[in-house]
Protein backbone atom coordinates (compact mmCIF):
# COMPACT_ATOMS: atom_id res chain seq x y z
CA UNK A 1 0.00 0.00 0.00
CA UNK A 2 1.61 3.32 -0.81
CA UNK A 3 2.61 5.75 2.55
CA UNK A 4 0.23 8.27 1.05
CA UNK A 5 -3.09 6.11 1.29
CA UNK A 6 -1.81 4.44 4.57
CA UNK A 7 -1.38 8.26 5.87
CA UNK A 8 -4.67 8.87 4.42
CA UNK A 9 -6.58 5.76 6.43
CA UNK A 10 -4.87 6.59 9.23
CA UNK A 11 -6.69 10.11 9.34
CA UNK A 12 -9.89 9.26 8.58
CA UNK A 13 -9.64 6.21 11.72
CA UNK A 14 -7.76 8.35 13.99
CA UNK A 15 -8.42 12.15 13.60
CA UNK A 16 -12.09 12.28 11.65
CA UNK A 17 -13.97 11.34 15.08
CA UNK A 18 -12.29 13.94 16.86
CA UNK A 19 -13.59 16.69 14.59
CA UNK A 20 -16.96 16.13 16.14
CA UNK A 21 -18.25 18.83 18.16
CA UNK A 22 -17.23 18.25 22.08
CA UNK A 23 -20.73 18.55 24.00
CA UNK A 24 -20.66 19.37 27.34
CA UNK A 25 -23.17 19.86 29.94
CA UNK A 26 -24.52 23.91 30.18
CA UNK A 27 -23.10 24.69 26.86
CA UNK A 28 -25.31 27.66 26.91
CA UNK A 29 -24.79 28.92 30.60
CA UNK A 30 -23.14 31.99 29.41
CA UNK A 31 -24.51 32.70 25.37
CA UNK A 32 -28.34 31.66 26.40
CA UNK A 33 -28.75 31.25 30.14
CA UNK A 34 -32.07 30.55 30.37
CA UNK A 35 -32.34 28.08 27.35
CA UNK A 36 -33.11 25.02 29.70
CA UNK A 37 -35.42 26.62 30.98
CA UNK A 38 -37.38 27.84 28.03
CA UNK A 39 -37.43 24.82 26.78
CA UNK A 40 -38.98 22.91 30.36
CA UNK A 41 -41.79 25.49 30.40
CA UNK A 42 -42.80 24.81 26.38
CA UNK A 43 -42.53 21.42 27.23
CA UNK A 44 -44.68 21.91 30.52
CA UNK A 45 -47.07 23.85 29.32
CA UNK A 46 -47.80 21.36 26.12
CA UNK A 47 -47.73 18.34 28.53
CA UNK A 48 -50.52 19.68 30.75
CA UNK A 49 -52.69 19.75 27.44
CA UNK A 50 -51.61 16.50 26.03
CA UNK A 51 -49.79 14.20 27.51
CA UNK A 52 -49.26 11.67 24.87
CA UNK A 53 -46.60 14.53 23.96
CA UNK A 54 -43.91 11.77 25.68
CA UNK A 55 -43.89 9.69 22.88
CA UNK A 56 -43.61 11.97 20.43
CA UNK A 57 -40.81 13.12 21.39
CA UNK A 58 -38.51 10.37 22.31
CA UNK A 59 -39.57 9.40 18.92
CA UNK A 60 -38.41 12.01 17.35
CA UNK A 61 -35.38 12.42 19.26
CA UNK A 62 -34.36 8.40 17.97
CA UNK A 63 -35.23 8.94 14.83
CA UNK A 64 -33.25 12.16 14.31
CA UNK A 65 -29.90 10.41 16.01
CA UNK A 66 -30.71 7.08 14.04
CA UNK A 67 -30.38 8.68 10.29
CA UNK A 68 -26.91 10.81 10.21
CA UNK A 69 -26.62 12.15 14.07
CA UNK A 70 -28.58 14.05 16.33
CA UNK A 71 -28.24 17.22 13.77
CA UNK A 72 -32.30 18.39 13.59
CA UNK A 73 -32.60 16.53 10.07
CA UNK A 74 -35.89 14.73 11.61
CA UNK A 75 -37.40 18.21 11.65
CA UNK A 76 -36.94 20.07 7.86
CA UNK A 77 -40.12 20.14 5.90
CA UNK A 78 -40.06 19.20 2.75
CA UNK A 79 -40.33 21.62 -0.03
CA UNK A 80 -41.76 22.01 -3.57
CA UNK A 81 -38.12 21.74 -5.18
CA UNK A 82 -36.62 19.68 -2.13
CA UNK A 83 -37.45 16.49 0.01
CA UNK A 84 -36.44 15.54 3.10
CA UNK A 85 -36.63 13.12 5.87
CA UNK A 86 -40.38 13.49 6.82
CA UNK A 87 -41.20 11.92 2.80
CA UNK A 88 -39.54 8.66 4.39
CA UNK A 89 -41.36 5.32 4.80
CA UNK A 90 -41.38 5.19 8.89
CA UNK A 91 -41.91 8.93 9.01
CA UNK A 92 -46.26 9.86 8.65
CA UNK A 93 -46.60 9.27 11.97
CA UNK A 94 -43.32 11.15 13.89
CA UNK A 95 -45.53 14.07 15.66
CA UNK A 96 -44.37 16.24 18.18
CA UNK A 97 -42.64 19.04 16.07
CA UNK A 98 -45.07 22.00 16.84
CA UNK A 99 -43.64 21.94 20.38
CA UNK A 100 -40.11 22.43 19.08
CA UNK A 101 -41.28 25.62 16.99
CA UNK A 102 -42.62 26.78 19.80
CA UNK A 103 -39.28 26.76 22.53
CA UNK A 104 -37.62 27.57 18.63
CA UNK A 105 -40.22 31.08 18.72
CA UNK A 106 -39.11 31.83 22.55
CA UNK A 107 -35.33 30.93 22.17
CA UNK A 108 -35.12 33.14 18.80
CA UNK A 109 -36.46 36.00 20.83
CA UNK A 110 -34.45 36.08 23.67
CA UNK A 111 -31.15 34.56 22.51
CA UNK A 112 -30.82 34.46 18.29
CA UNK A 113 -29.53 32.05 16.51
CA UNK A 114 -27.85 30.17 19.42
CA UNK A 115 -29.69 27.40 20.41
CA UNK A 116 -29.58 24.62 17.97
CA UNK A 117 -32.61 22.69 16.82
CA UNK A 118 -31.06 19.14 17.77
CA UNK A 119 -30.29 20.50 21.02
CA UNK A 120 -33.66 21.57 21.50
CA UNK A 121 -35.20 18.40 20.79
CA UNK A 122 -32.87 16.90 23.09
CA UNK A 123 -33.83 18.81 25.77
CA UNK A 124 -37.67 18.63 25.00
CA UNK A 125 -37.11 14.88 25.39
CA UNK A 126 -35.65 14.62 28.64
CA UNK A 127 -38.01 17.59 30.20
CA UNK A 128 -40.86 15.26 28.96
CA UNK A 129 -39.69 12.10 29.85
CA UNK A 130 -39.50 13.69 33.59
CA UNK A 131 -42.72 14.99 33.21
CA UNK A 132 -43.98 11.34 32.46
CA UNK A 133 -42.57 9.94 35.91
CA UNK A 134 -38.79 9.16 34.88
CA UNK A 135 -35.72 10.22 36.00
CA UNK A 136 -34.45 13.46 34.98
CA UNK A 137 -31.12 13.61 33.53
CA UNK A 138 -28.13 16.66 32.54
CA UNK A 139 -27.71 16.35 29.34
CA UNK A 140 -24.55 17.47 27.52
CA UNK A 141 -25.24 20.58 24.68
CA UNK A 142 -23.67 22.28 22.14
CA UNK A 143 -25.09 19.97 19.06
CA UNK A 144 -24.93 21.76 15.80
CA UNK A 145 -28.04 21.49 13.37
CA UNK A 146 -27.27 19.30 10.07
CA UNK A 147 -27.51 20.95 6.57
CA UNK A 148 -29.08 17.60 4.96
CA UNK A 149 -32.47 16.16 5.39
CA UNK A 150 -32.63 12.90 2.39
CA UNK A 151 -35.05 10.28 2.92
CA UNK A 152 -32.38 7.77 0.95
CA UNK A 153 -30.97 8.15 4.45
CA UNK A 154 -33.58 6.51 6.56
CA UNK A 155 -33.20 3.31 7.55
CA UNK A 156 -34.10 2.52 11.05
CA UNK A 157 -35.31 -0.98 12.07
CA UNK A 158 -39.04 -2.72 11.65
CA UNK A 159 -40.48 -3.55 14.33
CA UNK A 160 -40.98 -7.59 12.70
CA UNK A 161 -36.97 -7.82 13.60
CA UNK A 162 -35.94 -10.82 16.17
CA UNK A 163 -33.45 -8.83 18.78
CA UNK A 164 -30.44 -10.39 16.81
CA UNK A 165 -31.30 -9.12 13.21
CA UNK A 166 -32.30 -5.65 15.89
CA UNK A 167 -29.05 -5.50 17.24
CA UNK A 168 -26.31 -4.63 14.23
CA UNK A 169 -28.78 -0.99 13.82
CA UNK A 170 -27.16 0.12 17.01
CA UNK A 171 -24.08 -1.53 16.87
CA UNK A 172 -23.54 0.13 13.62
CA UNK A 173 -24.11 3.48 15.42
CA UNK A 174 -21.69 2.66 18.62
CA UNK A 175 -24.69 1.12 20.91
CA UNK A 176 -24.26 -2.04 23.10
CA UNK A 177 -27.59 -5.06 23.29
CA UNK A 178 -27.91 -3.32 26.90
CA UNK A 179 -28.49 0.00 25.23
CA UNK A 180 -30.90 -1.00 22.77
CA UNK A 181 -33.39 -3.37 25.31
CA UNK A 182 -32.47 0.14 27.37
CA UNK A 183 -33.84 2.08 24.98
CA UNK A 184 -36.47 -0.18 23.42
CA UNK A 185 -38.00 0.69 27.49
CA UNK A 186 -39.00 4.44 25.88
CA UNK A 187 -41.97 1.66 24.49
CA UNK A 188 -43.75 2.59 27.99
CA UNK A 189 -44.86 5.42 26.43
CA UNK A 190 -46.70 6.25 23.47
CA UNK A 191 -49.04 4.18 20.93
CA UNK A 192 -48.13 2.22 17.59
CA UNK A 193 -50.69 2.21 14.87
CA UNK A 194 -52.48 -1.32 13.61
CA UNK A 195 -50.43 -1.28 10.50
CA UNK A 196 -47.18 -1.71 12.62
CA UNK A 197 -48.57 -5.16 14.48
CA UNK A 198 -51.69 -6.47 12.54
CA UNK A 199 -49.45 -9.44 11.19
CA UNK A 200 -49.19 -10.68 14.84
CA UNK A 201 -53.21 -10.90 14.77
CA UNK A 202 -53.83 -13.02 10.69
CA UNK A 203 -54.09 -16.27 10.44
CA UNK A 204 -53.88 -18.37 14.25
CA UNK A 205 -52.31 -15.28 15.60
CA UNK A 206 -49.20 -15.11 17.25
CA UNK A 207 -48.77 -17.96 19.76
CA UNK A 208 -46.63 -15.34 21.94
CA UNK A 209 -49.07 -13.22 22.50
CA UNK A 210 -51.46 -13.29 25.74
CA UNK A 211 -55.10 -14.12 24.37
CA UNK A 212 -56.45 -11.32 25.71
CA UNK A 213 -54.36 -8.66 24.43
CA UNK A 214 -54.85 -10.06 21.21
CA UNK A 215 -58.92 -10.02 21.51
CA UNK A 216 -58.24 -6.27 22.64
CA UNK A 217 -55.87 -5.92 19.98
CA UNK A 218 -58.11 -7.04 17.14
CA UNK A 219 -61.24 -5.45 18.27
CA UNK A 220 -59.14 -1.96 17.99
CA UNK A 221 -57.74 -3.02 14.79
CA UNK A 222 -61.35 -3.67 13.33
CA UNK A 223 -61.84 0.12 12.62
CA UNK A 224 -59.15 -0.31 9.85
CA UNK A 225 -61.24 -2.00 8.08
CA UNK A 226 -62.48 1.35 7.00
CA UNK A 227 -61.07 3.16 4.24
CA UNK A 228 -57.69 5.29 5.11
CA UNK A 229 -58.11 4.53 8.64
CA UNK A 230 -55.15 3.01 10.87
CA UNK A 231 -55.93 3.38 14.87
CA UNK A 232 -53.72 3.04 17.21
CA UNK A 233 -52.84 0.86 20.39
CA UNK A 234 -50.62 1.69 23.50
CA UNK A 235 -47.65 0.41 23.10
CA UNK A 236 -47.46 -0.41 27.43
CA UNK A 237 -51.04 -1.40 27.95
CA UNK A 238 -50.95 -1.19 31.79
CA UNK A 239 -49.34 2.37 32.32
CA UNK A 240 -49.33 4.03 28.78
CA UNK A 241 -49.16 7.37 29.89
CA UNK A 242 -46.23 6.18 32.93
CA UNK A 243 -42.59 6.72 32.07
CA UNK A 244 -41.78 3.57 34.31
CA UNK A 245 -40.50 0.16 33.88
CA UNK A 246 -44.31 -1.69 33.87
CA UNK A 247 -43.22 -2.15 30.32
CA UNK A 248 -40.98 -4.67 30.70
CA UNK A 249 -43.41 -6.62 33.06
CA UNK A 250 -45.99 -6.20 30.11
CA UNK A 251 -43.56 -8.13 28.22
CA UNK A 252 -43.00 -10.92 30.68
CA UNK A 253 -46.72 -11.14 30.91
CA UNK A 254 -46.64 -11.51 27.00
CA UNK A 255 -48.63 -8.30 26.68
CA UNK A 256 -46.57 -6.84 23.92
CA UNK A 257 -47.65 -4.81 20.86
CA UNK A 258 -44.81 -5.08 19.00
CA UNK A 259 -42.88 -8.35 17.41
CA UNK A 260 -39.59 -6.85 18.70
CA UNK A 261 -41.03 -5.86 22.14
CA UNK A 262 -42.22 -9.21 22.71
CA UNK A 263 -38.57 -10.59 21.74
CA UNK A 264 -36.91 -8.59 24.33
CA UNK A 265 -38.81 -10.92 27.39
CA UNK A 266 -38.40 -13.91 24.92
CA UNK A 267 -34.73 -14.00 23.84
CA UNK A 268 -32.07 -15.84 25.43
CA UNK A 269 -30.30 -12.63 24.68
CA UNK A 270 -32.25 -10.00 26.39
CA UNK A 271 -34.37 -12.03 28.58
CA UNK A 272 -32.41 -11.27 31.77
CA UNK A 273 -32.19 -7.49 31.18
CA UNK A 274 -36.13 -7.44 30.53
CA UNK A 275 -36.52 -9.68 34.36
CA UNK A 276 -33.69 -7.06 35.84
CA UNK A 277 -35.46 -3.70 34.53
CA UNK A 278 -38.88 -5.21 35.03
CA UNK A 279 -38.08 -6.20 39.03
CA UNK A 280 -36.73 -2.95 39.37
CA UNK A 281 -37.92 0.73 38.34
CA UNK A 282 -34.67 2.77 39.71
CA UNK A 283 -32.11 0.36 38.11
CA UNK A 284 -34.16 0.78 35.00
CA UNK A 285 -34.26 5.08 35.08
CA UNK A 286 -30.81 5.31 35.16
CA UNK A 287 -29.92 2.82 32.75
CA UNK A 288 -32.51 4.80 30.52
CA UNK A 289 -30.67 7.89 31.83
CA UNK A 290 -27.14 6.54 30.72
CA UNK A 291 -28.71 5.01 27.46
CA UNK A 292 -30.44 8.61 26.32
CA UNK A 293 -27.10 10.34 26.93
CA UNK A 294 -24.99 7.82 24.41
CA UNK A 295 -28.05 8.26 22.25
CA UNK A 296 -28.05 11.78 22.17
CA UNK A 297 -24.28 11.69 21.18
CA UNK A 298 -24.47 9.80 17.52
CA UNK A 299 -22.80 11.67 14.93
CA UNK A 300 -22.96 15.38 16.77
CA UNK A 301 -21.91 18.02 14.44
CA UNK A 302 -19.57 20.72 15.00
CA UNK A 303 -19.67 24.37 13.25
CA UNK A 304 -17.98 23.44 10.50
CA UNK A 305 -20.48 20.55 8.93
CA UNK A 306 -23.73 22.17 10.55
CA UNK A 307 -25.16 25.74 11.56
CA UNK A 308 -27.78 26.80 14.60
CA UNK A 309 -31.21 27.09 12.22
CA UNK A 310 -33.51 29.79 12.85
CA UNK A 311 -36.16 28.07 12.10
CA UNK A 312 -36.26 24.14 12.82
CA UNK A 313 -38.19 22.96 10.06
CA UNK A 314 -35.96 24.79 7.33
CA UNK A 315 -32.12 24.94 6.83
CA UNK A 316 -31.09 28.81 6.89
CA UNK A 317 -30.08 28.89 3.28
CA UNK A 318 -33.02 27.17 1.24
CA UNK A 319 -31.34 24.78 -1.78
C1 LIG B 1 -35.47 -1.89 17.31
C2 LIG B 1 -35.77 -0.65 17.55
C3 LIG B 1 -37.12 -0.02 17.42
C4 LIG B 1 -38.17 -0.38 16.64
C5 LIG B 1 -38.27 -1.53 15.67
C6 LIG B 1 -39.23 0.56 16.93
C7 LIG B 1 -40.47 0.54 16.31
C8 LIG B 1 -41.51 1.37 16.63
C9 LIG B 1 -42.80 1.36 15.97
C10 LIG B 1 -43.21 0.47 14.83
C11 LIG B 1 -43.58 2.29 16.59
C12 LIG B 1 -45.01 2.64 16.26
C13 LIG B 1 -45.04 3.80 15.31
C14 LIG B 1 -46.43 4.15 14.86
O1 LIG B 1 -47.22 3.25 14.54
O2 LIG B 1 -46.73 5.35 14.80
C15 LIG B 1 -42.77 2.90 17.61
C16 LIG B 1 -43.21 3.89 18.44
C17 LIG B 1 -42.42 4.49 19.38
N1 LIG B 1 -41.07 4.29 19.57
FE1 LIG B 1 -39.96 2.84 18.78
N2 LIG B 1 -38.82 1.45 17.87
C18 LIG B 1 -37.53 1.14 18.19
C19 LIG B 1 -36.72 1.81 19.09
C20 LIG B 1 -37.09 2.90 19.79
C21 LIG B 1 -36.21 3.69 20.62
C22 LIG B 1 -34.73 3.43 20.80
C23 LIG B 1 -36.97 4.67 21.18
C24 LIG B 1 -36.56 5.77 22.11
C25 LIG B 1 -35.75 5.68 23.09
C26 LIG B 1 -38.32 4.48 20.71
C27 LIG B 1 -39.39 5.24 21.09
C28 LIG B 1 -40.66 5.10 20.59
C29 LIG B 1 -41.81 5.82 21.12
C30 LIG B 1 -41.79 6.76 22.32
C31 LIG B 1 -42.91 5.44 20.35
C32 LIG B 1 -44.34 5.97 20.47
C33 LIG B 1 -44.55 7.06 19.45
C34 LIG B 1 -45.82 7.84 19.61
O3 LIG B 1 -46.48 7.74 20.63
O4 LIG B 1 -46.15 8.60 18.67
N3 LIG B 1 -38.36 3.41 19.85
N4 LIG B 1 -41.52 2.33 17.61
C1 LIG C 1 -44.07 9.63 4.39
O1 LIG C 1 -43.46 8.76 3.47
C2 LIG C 1 -44.30 8.29 2.44
C3 LIG C 1 -43.50 7.33 1.60
O2 LIG C 1 -43.31 6.15 2.26
C4 LIG C 1 -44.83 9.48 1.63
O3 LIG C 1 -45.71 9.01 0.64
C5 LIG C 1 -45.57 10.43 2.55
O4 LIG C 1 -45.97 11.58 1.85
C6 LIG C 1 -44.66 10.87 3.72
N1 LIG C 1 -45.41 11.66 4.68
C7 LIG C 1 -45.16 12.95 4.89
C8 LIG C 1 -45.97 13.60 5.96
O5 LIG C 1 -44.31 13.58 4.31
C1 LIG D 1 -49.97 -2.41 36.38
O1 LIG D 1 -49.05 -1.50 36.93
C2 LIG D 1 -49.16 -1.34 38.34
C3 LIG D 1 -48.24 -0.18 38.71
O2 LIG D 1 -46.92 -0.40 38.30
C4 LIG D 1 -48.80 -2.66 38.99
O3 LIG D 1 -48.86 -2.54 40.40
C5 LIG D 1 -49.76 -3.72 38.50
O4 LIG D 1 -49.37 -4.98 39.01
C6 LIG D 1 -49.80 -3.79 36.97
N1 LIG D 1 -50.90 -4.62 36.55
C7 LIG D 1 -50.79 -5.56 35.62
C8 LIG D 1 -52.00 -6.32 35.28
O5 LIG D 1 -49.73 -5.80 35.06
C1 LIG E 1 -32.57 -1.16 42.49
O1 LIG E 1 -31.67 -0.40 41.72
C2 LIG E 1 -31.06 0.65 42.41
C3 LIG E 1 -30.30 1.49 41.40
O2 LIG E 1 -29.43 0.72 40.63
C4 LIG E 1 -30.19 0.06 43.51
O3 LIG E 1 -29.56 1.10 44.22
C5 LIG E 1 -31.06 -0.75 44.45
O4 LIG E 1 -30.26 -1.40 45.39
C6 LIG E 1 -31.86 -1.80 43.66
N1 LIG E 1 -32.84 -2.40 44.54
C7 LIG E 1 -32.94 -3.71 44.70
C8 LIG E 1 -34.00 -4.18 45.60
O5 LIG E 1 -32.19 -4.51 44.12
Amino acid sequence: MPKMMITTILVFIFVLPFTFAELRVGFYTSTCPRAERIVREVVESHFSKDESIVGGLLRLHFHDCFVRGCDGSVLIDPTRTRTSEKKAGPNLTARGFEIIDDAKTWLEQECPSTVSCADILALATRDSVELAGGKWYSIPTGRKDGLLSDPALVNLPSPSLSVSDALPFFTAKGLTLEDMVTLLGGHTVGFAHCSMFQNRLEGNGDPSMDPALEQTLVQICEFKKRPNSDPLAFLDQNTSFLFDNQFYHQMILRRGVLHIDQQLALDPLSRNMVQNFAANDSFFQEKFAKAMIKLGSIGVLDSTDGDIRKNCRAFNIPL
